[in-house]
């Protein structure tokens, strides 16, 4: 490896399965202290097991719904009371909750706008008071501190997909908030970018109506997963003839969070194995 996170600390939203447990796994393996977040206390504390397990103390977490809008400044508030810092910002917590434009209800199409962007802007706002004077006092000391943001969106958001109205328009409006964070943070040594992925083998990609492929989410058992025909075409059509696996996708994510982007910044990297909608 030609880097190391030793002595940083990062946040890693939604970590408990899935992309978000691969991402803070590569963290804790490059050094970082790591924040755990999520909604479903059980896997959370599967994760932080795990972490521990393979050689990581420096692991802390926080469970709670980043949709309930007090919660995004209470986990800012502990990852600093925890660690002492905050050098990574990895906001990748989402789900589906897909149906034609039709027979969206508001509440869908809101909690789809609601996770997947204004989550992070939350998170980012609770941030910044901590990230604008730490830099601050950086620079007037001299020293150049480089920070990151990673967030995360989909090729439902650069490209569009039926029956996705909610989470492409989430997805999507991610990508505006980068660009624009990259643009007020720069001045602080803050890289902000995006990564989109196309089909990553999780929860969210099994085929539709395998068991374990729902959530509950303020009292609606919500369906994920992916139609079977569909992902049989997906490998098909998608150059690297495979789904990504978790690991795969939090390569392109530690790419961002490490030293190697430094002078990357506003920018959106598609990891989906050349496949496209
Ligand atoms: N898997 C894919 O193919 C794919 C493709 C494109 C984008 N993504 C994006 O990648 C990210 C990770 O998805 P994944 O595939 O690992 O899904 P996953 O379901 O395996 O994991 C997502 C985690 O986020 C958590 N979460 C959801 N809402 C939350 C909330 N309100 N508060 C706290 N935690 C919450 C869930 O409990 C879950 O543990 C998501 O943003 C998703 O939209 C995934």
């Amino acid at each position: 490896m030609s880097f190391t996170l030793k002595g940083k600390s990062a946040l890693v939203t939604g970590s408990g399965r899935g992309i978000g447990r691969a991402i803070a796994t590569r963290l804790a393996h490059s050094g970082a202290a790591v924040m755990i977040n999520d909604l479903d206390q059980e896997a959370l504390q599967e994760t932080e097991c795990l972490l521990r397990l393979s050689g990581h103390p420096n692991v802390h977490h926080l469970a709670g719904d980043l949709t309930d809008p007090s919660f995004p400044d209470q986990l800012i508030k502990g990852t600093l009371e925890a660690l002492g810092s905050i050098d990574i910002i990895v906001n990748n917590a989402g789900y589906s909750w897909d149906s034609v434009i039709q027979k969206t209800t508001d509440e869908q199409f809101q909690a789809m706008l609601d996770i997947h962007v204004v989550t992070p802007f939350r998170i980012l706002r609770a941030a910044s008071g901590y990230i604008r004077e730490t830099a601050k006092a950086e620079i007037a000391a001299g020293k150049h501190v480089m920070r990151k943001v990673v967030n995360i969106t989909s090729i439902a958001g650069t490209e569009g997909n039926p029956g996705q109205a909610g989470y492409s328009s989430g997805k999507a409006g991610v990508i505006g908030l980068t660009k624009t964070m990259a643009k007020e943070w720069g001045r602080y040594n803050v890289n902000v970018n995006v990564v989109g992925f196309g089909l990553i083998e999780t929860r969210l990609t099994q085929a539709l109506g395998s068991e374990d492929a729902k959530m509950e989410m303020h009292g609606h058992q919500i369906k994920l997963g992916v139609q079977p025909a569909l992902l049989e075409a997906a490998k098909h059509s998608c150059a690297l003839g495979r789904l990504g696996t978790p690991e795969e996708a939090a390569g392109a994510v530690l790419f961002f969070c490490s030293p190697l982007s430094d002078y990357v910044t506003g920018e959106v990297l598609i990891c989906g194995g050349g496949f496209h909608l």
